[in-house]
């Protein structure tokens, strides 16, 4: 038996285009044994019809907050049985009004009910999606704990192509299906805000070269993941990397090139999460001077004088001070002596865990060989998978969080 046998997913449908996509939604969670029930706002009527989605669903589309047929309160039972809601297209308009606790139609009304998981799948206009306004209120949706799926980049319905277009059904009903298939205490850090660095840094010595590691950015990428899924809100400051995430959708990317970019990223972030991972593999040395022009062969020998660059973390450790949070992790790499070097790091870079792995441990490779060394303890994991690493660093972040 599928794990989503038997739940409920109200499917909330708003007034766009891509309405008539959502009937694939509906069809895809019905596939997969959930049962759908649907409302439709009154703009998403000019788009489809309550019928599609009783013929689909086997049971009345609603539309009206105001249902005379209907003796309970009809928003607050459909809430209720929900075990996720789904609102797919998501206008600009219908995300206004939930972000900002309006109730004046049915689906609004059922939102401010809600008690379980949301995931809305915006779709509109690339310039209506990046507007402030937009995004001011898909960040307050976020803060609240709902979760985006897309949109992507591509055709949208007035010819142009941008970023708004709604993401395909088929994903969209698989991201409802993971949520749907976790257990609550899977989603043990819902309302956290977490912001995981990864990758190198590039050091410019002239417009075409640079000063750089080997660090493929797939650890952070593997926390990035694993805190996703489980209810985290994650922004991810990287290098530059080619790995991608298995949840680009419900990441917020910004890339660097050096480490003084790194830092002026993620101190510009610093007030806004409950956790830093500076999983990032930041170069310890820039050149002192960066070539305006490309330097020429001709000498036998070039020198490059380096100067240091500002270590982030520590620098994250001292403007914490004694305060709690955020929580503050690290990750070291060592060759001898791993918890001795490890907790020394700990108590120099003001941070309340370590990561650390032997250099010949793996560094580009898909697993990692890791010991978690915090003030008090100091585990050493087996060889694993980065992501099954991940899930532990954040197993332990949870309980610093919680003490
Ligand atoms: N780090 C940082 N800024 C730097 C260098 C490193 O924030 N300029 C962070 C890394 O993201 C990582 C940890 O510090 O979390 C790694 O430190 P590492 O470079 O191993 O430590 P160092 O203090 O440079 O130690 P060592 O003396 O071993 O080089």
């Amino acid at each position: 038996m599928s794990s989503v046998e038997g739940k409920e997913v109200l499917l909330i449908v708003g007034g766009g285009i891509a309405a008539y996509k959502s009937a694939i939604i509906a069809r895809e969670l019905l596939r997969a044994g959930a049962k759908v029930e649907t409302i439709l706002t009154d703009a998403a009527q000019k788009f489809v019809g309550a019928v599609t989605f009783a013929g689909l669903t086997g049971r009345a589309a609603r539309t009206e907050l105001w249902d005379a047929s209907f003796s309970g309160e009809l928003h607050v039972e459909l809430a209720s049985r929900a075990d996720l809601i789904v609102v797919a297209p998501a206008t600009a308009d219908l995300m206004a009004r939930a972000a900002n606790g309006l109730a004046n139609d049915l689906a609004t009304a059922t939102l401010l009910c809600a008690k379980g998981p949301v995931l809305f799948a915006p779709a509109m206009h690339a310039r209506m999606w990046s507007h402030g306004a937009t995004q001011a209120n898909v960040r307050a949706l976020i803060e609240r704990g709902a979760t985006m799926a897309g949109p992507v980049e591509g055709p949208l319905a007035s010819g142009e192509v941008g970023m708004g277009r709604m993401h395909e059904p088929e994903a969209i009903a698989r991201e409802a299906i993971e949520i749907l298939s976790k257990n609550s205490s899977d989603l043990d850090l819902v309302g956290v805000r977490i912001l995981v660095t990864a990758g190198p840094t590039h050091e410019a010595i002239d417009p075409v070269r640079f000063v750089g590691n080997r660090s493929s950015g797939k650890m952070g990428l593997a926390i990035a993941d694993a805190a996703v899924e489980r209810g985290a809100t994650v922004c991810v400051v990287h290098g530059p990397i080619s790995a991608k995430a298995k949840h680009e959708q419900r990441i917020e990317r910004v890339g660097v090139r050096s480490a003084l970019e790194m830092r002026e990223a993620v101190e510009a972030r610093r007030e806004s999460v409950d956790v830093i991972v500076m999983a990032a593999a930041v170069a310890d040395y820039r050149p002192a001077t960066v070539a305006s022009e490309k330097i020429k062969k001709g000498q036998q020998e070039l020198v490059i004088q380096l100067v240091k660059n500002p270590d982030i973390l520590a620098g994250l450790g001292a403007w914490r001070g004694d305060k709690r949070a955020p929580v503050l992790v690290g990750f070291a790499v060592e060759t001898g002596d791993l918890v001795g070097y490890a907790r020394s790091k700990l108590e120099r870079k003001g941070c309340d865990m370590v990561v650390a792995n032997l250099a010949e441990h793996g560094f580009e490779g898909d697993e990692n060989t890791v010991t978690i060394v915090t003030k008090q303890r100091a585990d050493a994991l087996e060889r694993q998978p980065k992501r099954r690493v991940a899930e532990a660093i954040l197993d332990r972040v949870r309980a610093l969080l919680r003490e």
